[in-house]
C-alpha cells in the first residue's frame, strides 16, 4: 500500500519535484517510510503498515517531534513546545523539540518516555516505555545524555546527566545510569554498572540485597580496636600487680 502511495506521489508531483525537494516534502516522506521500516525490523508483533501507522504511539511521537523540531529550529519556540505537549497528550511520550534525533529511532510501547532538551540520539536507537533521558538538576547548557548509534535502552531505565552512551551498548531494564558508558557495553543496576564489555562478562557484584554498609563496618572495626586495647590494658595491669608482689 505504501509502495502504491509512493508511486502516485511520484506520478502527480513529478513536474513539481524540485519545489517539493526544496520544501523538504520528499525527504520527509522518505523519513516516514524509514520510521515504519524500523518498526518492522525490530518489532516481531508488527503485522501491517496500516496497523503500524494507526496504532504505534512511538511512531506518532516521532512524527510529532519532527514538526515541533522544525518549528524550534525556525525560532517558533512556544509553538514548538505546544506541538510537543499536544503529542505528549496523545501518546504519553514527551520529546523536547530541542532534542536532536537521528534516523530510525524506535520507541516501543512508549508511555512515560521523556527525552530532554539537550539530548542527542544517534541512528537505529531503540527505547522502551518508561525511559528517561534527563538531567540531574537545574544546570544550564548541555545537561542531557548523548546516545550513540544502535543503542538499546530497556524499559524503565533512567539515564541522567551530560555524558555519552557508546555505540552498540545496552542499558538494562530499571537501571539508573549516571556516568559515561563505553561502546559495546551492557550496563545494569542502580547505579548502573558494566556487566558485559565487548562480549566478555566483566566481574561485577550484582548482589543488590546485601549492599555494603561503610558506617556499620567502621563501628565494628572500632569495637575490635577497643576490645584489643582493653585486653592489652588488662595484661599490663596484671604485669604491674605481679611486679609489685615480687618487690614486696
Ligand atoms: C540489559 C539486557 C538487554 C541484557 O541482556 P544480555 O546482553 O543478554 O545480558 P544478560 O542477560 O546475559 O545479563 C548479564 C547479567 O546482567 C544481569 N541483568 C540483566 N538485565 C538486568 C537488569 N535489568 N537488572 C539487573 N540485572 C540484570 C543478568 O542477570 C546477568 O547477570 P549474571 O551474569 O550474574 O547472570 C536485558 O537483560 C534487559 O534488560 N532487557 C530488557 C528488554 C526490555 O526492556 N523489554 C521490554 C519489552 S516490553
Amino acid at each position: 500500500m505504501l509502495f502504491l502511495q509512493w508511486q502516485m506521489l511520484q506520478k502527480y508531483t513529478w513536474p513539481y519535484s524540485d519545489l517539493l525537494i526544496k520544501m523538504g516534502v520528499i525527504s520527509m516522506w522518505k523519513q516516514m517510510k524509514e520510521d515504519i521500516a524500523a518498526i518492522f525490523e525490530r518489532d516481531p508483533a508488527a503485522r501491517s503498515t496500516l496497523e503500524v501507522v494507526l496504532t504505534y504511539a512511538g511512531l506518532h511521537a516521532i512524527w510529532g517531534y519532527r514538526i515541533s523540531h522544525k518549528l524550534w529550529k525556525s525560532g517558533w519556540f512556544t509553538l514548538a513546545r505546544m506541538v510537543s505537549q499536544f503529542t505528549r497528550f496523545l501518546t504519553g511520550i514527551e520529546i523536547h523539540p530541542g532534542a536532536r534525533i537521528g534516523k530510525q529511532l524506535f520507541i516501543d510501547h512508549g508511555a512515560g518516555v521523556v527525552i530532554g532538551e539537550t539530548c542527542e540520539i544517534g541512528d537505529y536507537v531503540t527505547i522502551y516505555q518508561g525511559v528517561t533521558l534527563g538531567g540531574t538538576g537545574k544546570e544550564k547548557g548541555k545537561r542531557h545524555p548523548t546516545v550513540g548509534n544502535n543503542v538499546i535502552i530497556a524499559t524503565g531505565a533512567k539515564v541522567l546527566g551530560s555524558f555519552k552512551i557508546g555505540d552498540n551498548s545496552k542499558i538494562g531494564a530499571g537501571s539508573v545510569v549516571l556516568q559515561e558508558v563505553p561502546p559495546n557495553a551492557t550496563v545494569v543496576g542502580i547505579p548502573g554498572k558494566i556487566v558485559i564489555q565487548d562480549g566478555v562478562r566483566v566481574g561485577c557484584d550484582l548482589d543488590h540485597v546485601n549492599l555494603p554498609d561503610p558506617v556499620a563496618d567502621m563501628i565494628r572495626q572500632m569495637q575490635r580496636d577497643i576490645d584489643r586495647l582493653r585486653n592489652e590494658l588488662e595484661t599490663l595491669r596484671e604485669d604491674r600487680k605481679e611486679n609489685e608482689r615480687s618487690i614486696v
